[in-house]
């Protein structure tokens, strides 16, 4: 069972969004997926709610009030998406399951400055520190050639964690998610650009990288 989760103790950065565009592409492999939601806005389960019958199943848990209490033992990937302000002991608590962990930034002065102190408080994390976890970043929401994106990228170059991919600001996010589908559930010709560029994301989830 593999269990990635998404998270950042910023709201609003595309946890929910990349945890629920993670989910469909898995069940979208035919793969046994679960998604978790940890946040109490449950914003992956409402996807889940809306995704339209017929399209590839996704089993939704409600990790906030249950944890992983009713996880199927024959999921074969378990997509967590992680609640904002997760510190301290919660934040221990967690990431015990998970074996690898996206963490999305946006391209804000305010989001990068809460995303420094959230990766340093993440790889004090004991099961991060003996890489019993493997930690990526991730650029969302990037509209290219502005200066605030120019200083993200250096950012998150500069960081000690994998820097994996790029995903741009994009309406197919918002449209999909409100269909209850995924990016790669749109049609090509809309959304193969957002398609380029998860590549390197499910390249990196796909190898030895980003296990412990
Ligand atoms: N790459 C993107 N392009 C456009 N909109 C996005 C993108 N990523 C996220 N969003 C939008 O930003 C908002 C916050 O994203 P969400 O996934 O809910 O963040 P979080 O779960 O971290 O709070 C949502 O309205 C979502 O649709
Ligand atoms: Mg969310």
């Amino acid at each position: 069972m593999r269990h990635i989760m998404v998270l950042n103790s910023k709201g609003g950065c595309g946890k929910s969004t990349i945890a629920t565009n993670l989910a469909s592409y898995y069940a979208d492999q035919g793969k046994r997926v679960t998604l978790v939601d940890y946040d109490p806005q449950a914003s992956s389960l409402d996807w889940l709610d809306r995704r339209p019958e017929g399209r590839a199943a996704i089993m939704g848990l409600n990790g906030a009030k249950d944890g992983l209490t009713h996880l199927a033992r024959n999921s074969e990937i378990v997509i967590e998406d992680a609640p904002a302000r997760s510190h301290g002991a919660e934040l221990t608590a967690l990431v015990r399951r998970a074996e690898t962990l996206i963490v999305p930034v946006m391209p804000s002065a305010i989001d990068m400055q809460a995303s420094t102190r959230f990766l340093e408080e993440l790889v004090s994390v004991g099961k991060v520190k003996r890489k019993k976890v493997k930690i990526a970043v991730i650029a969302n929401r990037v509209r290219e050639s502005t200066i605030i994106f120019e200083q993200l990228d250096e950012y998150l170059e500069d960081l000690n964690v994998p820097y994996i991919a790029t995903f741009r600001e994009a309406q197919n996010y918002i449209r999909a998610y409100i269909r209850g589908l995924g990016i790669f559930e749109l049609p090509e010709y809309l959304a193969w650009p957002d398609w380029e560029q998860w590549d390197p994301l499910i390249e990196w989830l796909q190898s030895r990288r980003s296990r412990p």
